[in-house]
């Protein structure tokens, strides 16, 4: 079986509810802790900014945006029920919560008004989209103009049989076909292991 395909099978077979989902939700909180900060401060959010944060998991990434904006809102969404609870929960210990707004959404649907985020983050999951095209689609949406885009995605979990290189190749055209004018991906190392790391701005 291919490198490639094994890693699809992985991307589709962890859970992210129930037992498994909690497991995955300690796991992730101290793993990918160092990603979500770093997309945050690639995102730079000023005191009255609106970040989404698109399958945010234990919410680590929305605490770190709530600390930076003092009357702006970050939007926490994920479709595991086990995720939103921790992310509530992480936000209110960090007493964020009234800075925060945590909901169980999955990319392909988000529920915000048109041009109302002044970004939109991923961190870990745009390979997990049931519908790449929709989910792209949504994020354009709902991104106010000057807007950015944060993706950033281990290279390991980079699925479909095709070089890593034209994945990304691929991925940053479909954001350009959005108008979202993309700066030169990078690939940073960080402490679970090697990540894409995409930044854009709406064009429009
Ligand atoms: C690998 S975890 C990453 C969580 C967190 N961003 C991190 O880096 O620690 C993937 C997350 O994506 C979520 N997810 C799965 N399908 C999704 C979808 N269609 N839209 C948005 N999030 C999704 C999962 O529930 C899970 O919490």
């Amino acid at each position: 079986m291919s490198y490639h395909r094994r890693v699809d099978i992985l991307n589709r077979m962890l859970p992210w509810d129930g037992w498994g989902g909690r497991i995955m939700a300690t796991v992730m909180a101290s793993g990918n802790a160092d990603m979500e900060v770093a997309a945050v401060e690639l995102v730079d959010p000023q005191p009255d900014s609106s970040v989404v944060m698109i399958g945010c998991g234990p919410g680590v990434g929305v605490v770190a945006a709530a600390r930076r904006v003092s009357n702006g809102m970050v939007i926490g969404l994920d479709p595991s029920a086990v995720m939103v609870e921790r992310s509530r929960t992480r936000c209110r210990r960090a007493r964020v919560e009234h800075l925060t707004r945590v909901e169980r959404a999955a990319a392909e649907s988000l529920p915000l008004p048109d041009g109302s985020q002044d970004a939109v983050v991923s961190v870990n999951n745009i390979q997990l989209w049931n519908d790449r095209s929709v989910g792209l689609n949504e994020c354009a949406r709902v991104l106010a103009p000057q807007g950015v885009v944060v993706v950033l995605l281990h290279t390991w979990a980079i699925p479909d049989a095709v070089p890593n290189d034209e994945w990304v190749g691929q991925l940053c055209a479909d954001l350009s076909a959005r108008d979202i004018r993309m700066e030169p991906t990078q690939t940073r190392r960080f402490r679970s292991g090697p990540a894409v790391v995409l930044l854009g701005r709406s064009a429009r």
